[in-house]
């Protein structure tokens, strides 16, 4: 199973895009009917979309699978009573499959049949999305309800956040122990490290410092750069993001503690706490039940 998108309702889509565009460094795959959708250099038709309504939020986190592996959440969701409808997708690649809601209301998709596309090449443009992290009221038990339910994988846990992968990569998904359920950050991956810190000196140009960053998490060891973007998410500039095996041993916060005044494994930004914290706050996650649970 991969992580492939996210999609975000806007005041302005259509500014967000020409950020994204023009400084982030994407390319714009299609508006098509008010959204806007953005790609990278990878095989995904998108990576992110852009639609207008007065409230901003978080419309949907996709992920794209197998035909057995969308059996199987199906199945599992079903089991659990986790409210879930048959999702029909209207996006740009198309697809079928459902729409589940997680307890603190954060609402997966699960295609199978969405088309891929032609990769291209670019100066830095992001290959794919690494990670979307979440913040939640109990990161804990999120964590151990995607890996019931989800059949997803804890790969590690700090005092901070529950990192959880659905394919080898470390993470694809990450819930923050933060007190409230929101958007936390979503990760760009990046081709190399040099494209990073490029990226890092392409927002230098337009004005926008690093808000954490340049660095290297603990965690899946990827590097780091993270900006809030002038329409309010937080971005991450990463590469690099750990590959790990099925018997990966799950790390605890007492492994994952950082020695006196770090907190990556350089040690050379420092980390606007409250800016990030202002910005997270801006994308909540409410309990909607909207959607009903599905007889599998
Ligand atoms: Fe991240």
């Amino acid at each position: 199973m991969k992580l492939r998108s996210i999609e975000l309702a806007l005041s302005d889509p259509s500014a967000a895009a020409a950020f994204m565009v023009e400084i982030w460094g994407m390319a714009l795959a299609e508006e098509r009917g008010g959204t806007f959708y953005l790609r990278g250099s990878g095989s995904y038709p998108y990576l992110i979309a852009f639609d207008k309504s007065d409230h901003e939020f978080v419309r949907s986190t996709t992920f794209v699978c197998e035909e057995a592996e969308l059996a199987e959440v199906k199945r599992r969701v079903s089991a659990a009573g986790w409210p879930a409808r048959p999702e029909v997708s209207d996006d740009i690649g198309g697809g079928e499959g459902i729409l589940v809601e997680l307890p603190e209301g954060e609402l997966l998709r699960f295609l199978v049949g969405s088309g891929e596309v032609r990769t291209i090449e670019g100066d830095d443009l992001p290959v794919r999305l690494t990670h979307v992290v979440f913040n939640s009221v109990d990161a804990e038990a999120t964590g151990l309800a995607v890996e019931q339910v989800l059949g997803f994988h804890v790969s590690d846990r700090t005092k901070g956040m529950v990192f959880v992968r659905c394919n080898d990569s470390h993470h694809s998904i990450a819930f923050a122990r933060a007190g409230i359920a929101s958007l936390n950050h979503i990760a760009f991956e990046m081709s190399c490290i040099d494209s990073v810190m490029r990226g890092i000196g392409r927002l230098r140009d337009h004005g926008l410092a690093p808000s954490w960053g340049p660095g290297r998490h603990g965690p899946g060891a990827n590097v780091f750069a993270y900006f809030i973007a002038p329409f309010g998410p937080v971005f991450e500039f990463s590469t690099a993001v750990e590959k790990v095996s099925e018997n990966y041993k799950v790390g605890t916060p007492e492994d994952w503690t950082w020695p006196e005044n770090r907190i990556d494994q350089w040690g050379m930004s420092d980390k606007d706490l409250v800016g990030l914290r202002a910005a997270e706050e801006r994308f909540r996650f409410v309990r909607t039940w909207d959607v009903q649970p599905i007889d599998n």
